[in-house]
Parts: C-alpha cells; structure tokens; sequence
C-alpha cells in the first residue's frame, strides 16, 4: 500500500511521454498567422524551407516536411520534445539565420508551434515520440582550469581517432571527409568549426554533451551515448572548448 503510494508520487514528478494530440482550431489559425508572418520568408509558406530569403545561404532553414529535426533531447530518430522546440525558438541557431524569438507570447510560441507540427504526417504516430534521455550533470572538474586542460589533453587521441576525419585534426571542420557530406535534405553540409565561437546546439557545455550523445539527426552527426561513456563524452566536449581559446 505505502509502495504504491510511493510509486504514485515518483510517477507524478516523472515527464510525462508526449503524443500525437488534435490541434484545437484557434490555436492552429493563431500559429498559422505567425508562421505568415514570422517564419515564412525563410521556412517557405509550405513549411518546404524554401522561403525567399533561403536562396544561397550555406546553412538552408529546416524543410519541416520531413519532420526531421536536430536538436532534440529525445533519442536519435524520435521528434523533438516541445520544450526542445521551445529552446530551439527562444535561443536561435547561433551562426546561422535562424533568430532568437525572445519578444514572441508564450501564446504565439505555442500556437506557432502547434502549426509546424501538422507540416508533417510523423507527428500522428505516437511511434515517433520518445521520452528525453536523461543526461548527466556537469562533472565538478569543469570548475577546476587545471582539470579542465588535463580532461581535454587526455580526449586527443580519441579526437583524432573518432572525429577528426569530419571535423580535421585542429577542429576546423577541414577533414578529409569534409567537403562531400549531404545532409537529409539534400545539401551538403560542413561539419562544425570548433575554432569559431558559434555552437548551434546551444552556449554551454550541456548543449556539445546533448549532440555529442544524441547526434544531429538528418546530418552526418551520429550519436555517441551508445559508444562511449558519459566520462569520455565530457572529456570530449572539454577538448572542443579548448580548441576555440587555445
Ligand atoms: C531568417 C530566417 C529564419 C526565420 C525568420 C525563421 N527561421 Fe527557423 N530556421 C532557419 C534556419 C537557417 C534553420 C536551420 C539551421 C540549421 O539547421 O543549421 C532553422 C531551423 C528551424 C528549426 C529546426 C530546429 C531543429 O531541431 O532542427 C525550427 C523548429 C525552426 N527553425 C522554427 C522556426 C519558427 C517557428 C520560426 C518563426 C517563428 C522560424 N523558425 C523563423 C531560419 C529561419
Ligand atoms: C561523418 C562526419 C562526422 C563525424 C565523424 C563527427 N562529426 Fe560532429 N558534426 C558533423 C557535422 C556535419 C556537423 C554539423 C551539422 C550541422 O551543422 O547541421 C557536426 C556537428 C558537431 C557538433 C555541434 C557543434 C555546434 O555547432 O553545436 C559537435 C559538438 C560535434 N559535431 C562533435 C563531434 C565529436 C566530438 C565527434 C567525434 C566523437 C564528431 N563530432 C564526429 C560531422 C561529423
């Protein structure tokens, strides 16, 4: 008795799994009024990623006809979370055009995103939900400069051994495999430049661990919580913090 009640609790602090849900009519006229207006020059008016300001820009704004989509705390293949899609809108993609909704209602996010989500047929399958990874938190030795030099010397060789063909033995995104990668969608795709200072996932070293465990899904970003520990992982994301401020 006092088991289940327990368990009833810890249930009810639990994230609850997301579905496929009916959108409320309103709620979708609203969303699609702001995505007219807001996001339609770059996402194209049929959500394709072909608005008018997508011509010749190198990184091309998200086709959501694919229901793809990058940057997600869910495992690899599954739809993002709405609070991933939150961070997405409320943060920005640093580096490319995709801005930063800081001014938007939570009323206007909500209903923007409740429109996107009908672009594609993946978001009626209750198959392609996922609960979010849980991930770990930031080791103590990240605080420590001394530390944070050693774990990021010690990631070297894996670096070189994992990474490097994409992202080139400095992390400038010149590996030798660099100039022929396609993404999803169809365009090619340079692997991320770890001297720049941009980091699309996100400004601290939670959001490199994220995309280091769970990959960027529709690019040749794979993900890596299968292959290596989360120890290696934050090593790994100390070593790439070093290479843009040497
Ligand atoms: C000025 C151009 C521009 C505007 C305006 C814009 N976006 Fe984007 N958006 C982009 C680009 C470019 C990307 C892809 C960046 C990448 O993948 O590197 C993107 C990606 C996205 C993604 C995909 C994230 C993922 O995990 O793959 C979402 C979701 C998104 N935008 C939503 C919106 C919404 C909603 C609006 C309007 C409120 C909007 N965008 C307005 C350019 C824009
Ligand atoms: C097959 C090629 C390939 C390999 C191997 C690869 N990556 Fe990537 N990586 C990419 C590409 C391409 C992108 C950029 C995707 C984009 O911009 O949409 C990327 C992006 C990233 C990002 C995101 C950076 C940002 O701007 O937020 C991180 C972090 C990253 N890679 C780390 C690693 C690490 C660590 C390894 C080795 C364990 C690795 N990658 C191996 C191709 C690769």
């Amino acid at each position: 008795m006092r088991a289940a009640l327990l368990l009833i609790l810890l249930a009810s602090h639990l994230p609850a799994q997301e579905g496929p849900t009916t959108p409320d009519i309103s709620l979708y006229l609203q969303g699609r009024s702001v995505f007219e207006q807001q996001c339609s020059p770059c996402h194209g008016r049929t959500g394709r990623g072909d608005g008018e300001w997508a011509k010749d820009v190198p990184d091309q704004p998200r086709n959501f006809r694919s229901g793809t989509f990058k940057f997600r705390t869910t495992p690899p293949g599954f739809l993002p979370t709405a609070a991933d899609l939150e961070r997405t809108l409320r943060t920005g993609i640093s580096g490319t055009m995709m801005p930063a909704f800081t001014q938007l209602s939570d009323h206007d996010l909500q209903s923007v995103l409740t429109y996107i989500r009908t672009f594609s047929p993946r978001w009626k399958d209750p198959a392609n939900y996922h609960l979010p990874v849980p991930l770990p938190d930031l080791p103590d030795w990240f605080q420590d400069p001394a530390s944070l030099q050693t774990h990021a010397t010690q990631a070297t060789p894996l670096f070189q051994a994992m990474c490097a063909t994409c992202h080139g033995p400095s992390g400038k995104g010149d590996g030798p495999a660099a100039a022929s990668l396609i993404d999803l969608w169809q365009h090619p795709v340079k692997p991320a430049d770890f001297t720049k200072p941009h980091r699309k996932s996100g400004p601290r070293p939670q959001d490199l661990y994220r995309t280091i465990a769970l990959g960027l899904d529709g690019t040749p970003m794979t993900a890596y919580h299968t292959l290596l520990p989360p120890e290696t992982i934050w090593s790994l994301v100390a070593h790439i913090q070093s290479l843009s401020h040497p």
